[in-house]
């Protein structure tokens, strides 16, 4: 049978450069993804190729899935500090519900399944650098158990298919993944540094000594399918062995884009002090280690986000009257974004008042139907992805603007 590989999440950050590498080698690739992190433009790439296909659906729901896979790659799941606090439930349901119905999958088909955990399984880690035989120390209540627990839940339960019903699992702890592909919008430190200082803004450095593995995406992509390749049951660390402190990325990105600066903020319940992975066990098993200088890598991202935000259309909200009491100092709206639900993210991001009214309970965007676009400037009508190809006005119809 020709390869085909189902990946869970394969519409996100790394799920897309995955897929790609994997058209590259020839798979027939199926990505199920809920769009909820959005749509990224490399989608729209890897949607016009012959092998690749996409099936909207949230992985916490069981999927009605009847083809033969050769393997399925599970990176179904919300991510990021500032989601993860706010939305831990959807976050749990992913790494529990999402992880078994992507487990039943793979053991209808016989198939090897590789899942992704972090290194958050680490949490505050007392043991530096973290080998995966260290168990970690996580408070099961913390901020950050809604991310941590649900990726202990699925490594657990991996194991347990792999014990009681034989399937070929493997499990990978990713430690933080960065490079071209991510959105402005994100809130990650990578994404969130790069955006501040492409705009000129402040670095806001939160733990300056924090200590950081930084891999860069096409090194962690190699780790991931020589795992898929093997038959390993891991857990496996991959990840940048020599550590990162933020203080220093943060100067890094400033000199690499040329503006911006770095600015000490609070220190956060969720900056552990160091995270850094022992990657013996990848090199032994996989013959696995990344070759990207982090300085090539910062390059390599500020290129590519410094292209997407010069593509961006100035987006204007004509600010419905039912906003004005709930943002009575702001008389006009506007950002810079490539899609309408990237300007609907960035108003809910700074203006959290409007969430309720732009955010489903679980932290989705509510539908565009109740946008309008005041000017045709999109190249196709496709709901909240709608890429913007110039400058538009959104006029919120009255179901979202709570009128
Ligand atoms: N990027 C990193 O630094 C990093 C570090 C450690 C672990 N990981 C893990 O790697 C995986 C991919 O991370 P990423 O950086 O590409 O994140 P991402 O947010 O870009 O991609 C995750 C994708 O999963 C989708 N998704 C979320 N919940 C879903 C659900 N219930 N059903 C279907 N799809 C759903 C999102 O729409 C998104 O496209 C995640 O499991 C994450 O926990 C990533």
């Amino acid at each position: 049978m020709s390869e085909h590989i189902l990946v869970t999440g394969g519409a996100g950050f790394i799920g897309t450069h995955l897929c790609a590498a994997l058209l590259d080698r020839g798979a027939h690739v199926t990505a199920v993804d809920s769009l909820r992190a959005g749509r990224l433009p490399a989608l729209t790439r890897l949607r016009q190729h012959e092998r690749f296909t996409l099936i909207e659906h949230d992985i916490t729901e069981p999927l009605d899935w009847r083809t033969p896979v050769t393997a399925v790659m599970h990176l179904a799941s919300p991510i990021g500090p500032a989601h993860v606090r706010d939305h831990p439930v959807p976050t749990l349901l992913a790494g529990s519900a999402g992880t078994v119905n992507a487990l039943d999958i793979a053991r209808r088909y016989g198939a090897r399944i590789v899942l992704m955990s972090s290194a958050e399984v680490y949490g505050d880690a007392l043991v530096q650098p973290q080998p995966e035989t260290y168990a970690g120390n996580v408070d099961p209540v913390g901020v950050m158990s809604g991310y941590q627990e649900a990726k202990r839940f699925l490594e657990a339960m991996a194991m347990a298919y792999r014990r009681e019903f034989g399937v070929n699992a493997g499990i990978i702890r990713p430690f933080n993944v960065y490079g071209p592909g991510m959105l402005p919008s994100d809130r990650r430190v990578v994404a969130a540094f790069v955006a501040a200082a492409l705009s000129g803004q402040d670095l806001v450095v939160n733990g300056p000594k924090a200590i950081r593995s930084l891999c860069y995406v096409d090194d962690f992509v190699t780790g991931l399918i020589a795992m898929m390749d093997s038959d390993a049951s891991g857990p496996i660390n991959v990840g940048a062995c020599e550590g990162t402190a933020i203080g220093d990325l943060a100067e890094l990105v400033v000199s690499t884009v040329g503006t911006g600066s770095v600015r000490l903020g609070p220190s956060t319940e969720t900056d552990a002090a160091a995270r850094v992975p022992d990657i013996a066990l990848a090199r032994d098993t996989l013959g696995w280690e990344p070759s990207t200088p982090l300085k090539d890598g910062i390059r390599a991202a500020v290129d590519d986000m410094r292209l997407r935000i010069a593509n961006q259309a100035t987006v204007r909200f004509d600010v419905p009257a039912a906003w004005t009491s709930l943002i009575p100092e702001v008389s006009a709206l506007q950002c810079r974004a490539d899609s309408v639900g990237g300007a609907l993210r960035w108003l809910t991001e700074s203006y959290p008042v409007l969430a309720p009214r732009l955010l489903s309970p679980d932290g989705q965007l509510v539908s565009w139907t109740n946008i309008y676009l005041a000017q045709d400037n999109v190249r196709d009508l496709d709901g909240l992805d709608t890429i913007l190809t110039g400058d538009v006005t959104l006029i919120a119809l009255p179901a979202m603007a709570g009128g």
